[in-house]
C-alpha cells in the first residue's frame, strides 16, 4: 500500500518566504498547497460578501474573523485531492481558536515549519515583492526578478505590502504565534529564513525526505 500522504504547515512573519517556499515544495512533493490568504483574497477577487468583510481586516493587518476562516480553510482541506497528495497549508492556523477547531476535527501536521526572518529583511522583501496576475509568480525587484520584459511590464503588488501596513501585519503575527506554536511544540521546525531561498528550501526539504522515509519504512514494516 501507498505510505500515508504528508502533512505540513508553515508559519512565519509576513514576506518570511512561506509561498515562495511553498512553490518549491508543492514541485518536489506534490502536496496540495493551501493558503489561507490566497483564498481570501479569492473571495476578495470574486465580490462576495465574506470577500468584501474579509478586506476591511486584511487592509488593516488584522486577522480576518473566525467564522469566516475557518470554513473556508477546512472545506478546502477535506477535498480529495488534498486527502490523497497530502497537504502543506500555509498560513493557518494563525490563533489559538484555529488551532483548536482543526484539533477538533483531529487534523494534525506531520511537521510545523517555522520561518524565522529578522525584521529589517521582512520589510525590504515586502516592499520588493511583484506578483504575475497569470502565472500567480511570486517575485522579488532584487532578489527574484522576472525573466523577461514581458513578465515585468504586467507584475502587480498587494494592497497590504506598504511598509506602515507590514508593520502591522507583523504586530498581528506577534500577539498571537505563541499560541500556535504551544499546539504544535512537538513538531516544530525551526528554519533560519534569512538565508538565500534554495538555502532554504535545502533545510526544508532534508526534513521532508526524513519524513517521508519514516512513513514508508512504517508502511512497510506493517
Ligand atoms: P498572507 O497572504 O498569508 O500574508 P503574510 O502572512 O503577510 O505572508 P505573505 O504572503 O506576505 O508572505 P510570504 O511569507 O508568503 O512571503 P513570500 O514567499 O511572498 O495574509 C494576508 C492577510 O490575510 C493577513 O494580514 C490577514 O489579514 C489575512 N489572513 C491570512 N491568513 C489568515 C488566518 N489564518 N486567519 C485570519 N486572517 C488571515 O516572499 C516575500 C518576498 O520575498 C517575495 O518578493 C519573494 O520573492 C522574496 N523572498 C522570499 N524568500 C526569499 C529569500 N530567502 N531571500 C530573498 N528574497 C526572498
Amino acid at each position: 500500500a501507498e505510505p500515508e500522504p504528508m502533512k505540513i504547515m508553515i508559519s512565519g512573519p509576513p514576506a518570511s518566504g512561506k509561498g515562495t517556499q511553498c512553490e518549491l515544495i508543492k514541485k518536489k512533493y506534490g502536496l496540495v498547497h493551501i493558503a489561507a490568504g490566497d483564498l481570501l483574497r479569492a473571495e476578495i477577487g470574486a465580490g462576495t460578501e465574506n470577500g468584501k468583510r474579509a478586506k476591511e481586516y486584511m487592509e488593516k493587518g488584522m486577522l480576518v474573523p473566525s467564522e469566516i476562516v475557518v470554513m473556508m480553510v477546512k472545506e478546502r482541506l477535506l477535498q480529495p485531492d488534498a486527502q490523497e497528495k497530502g497537504w502543506l497549508l500555509d498560513g493557518y492556523p494563525r490563533s489559538l481558536s484555529q488551532a483548536t477547531a482543526l484539533e477538533d476535527l483531529r487534523i494534525q501536521p506531520d511537521l510545523f515549519i517555522l520561518l524565522d526572518v529578522s525584521e529589517e529583511i521582512l520589510i525590504e522583501r515586502v516592499v520588493g515583492r511583484r506578483l504575475d496576475p497569470v502565472t500567480g509568480k511570486i517575485y522579488h525587484l532584487k532578489y527574484s526578478p522576472p525573466e523577461n520584459e514581458e513578465i515585468a511590464a504586467r507584475l502587480t503588488q498587494r494592497f497590504d505590502d506598504t511598509e506602515e501596513k507590514v508593520k502591522l501585519r507583523l504586530k498581528t503575527h506577534h500577539q498571537n504565534v505563541e499560541d500556535v506554536l504551544s499546539t504544535y511544540k512537538d513538531v516544530i521546525f525551526k528554519v533560519n529564513g534569512d538565508a538565500p531561498i534554495e538555502g532554504v528550501f535545502a533545510e526544508i526539504d532534508k526534513a521532508l525526505s526524513s519524513i517521508l522515509d519514516k512513513k514508508s519504512r512504517t508502511d512497510s514494516a506493517s
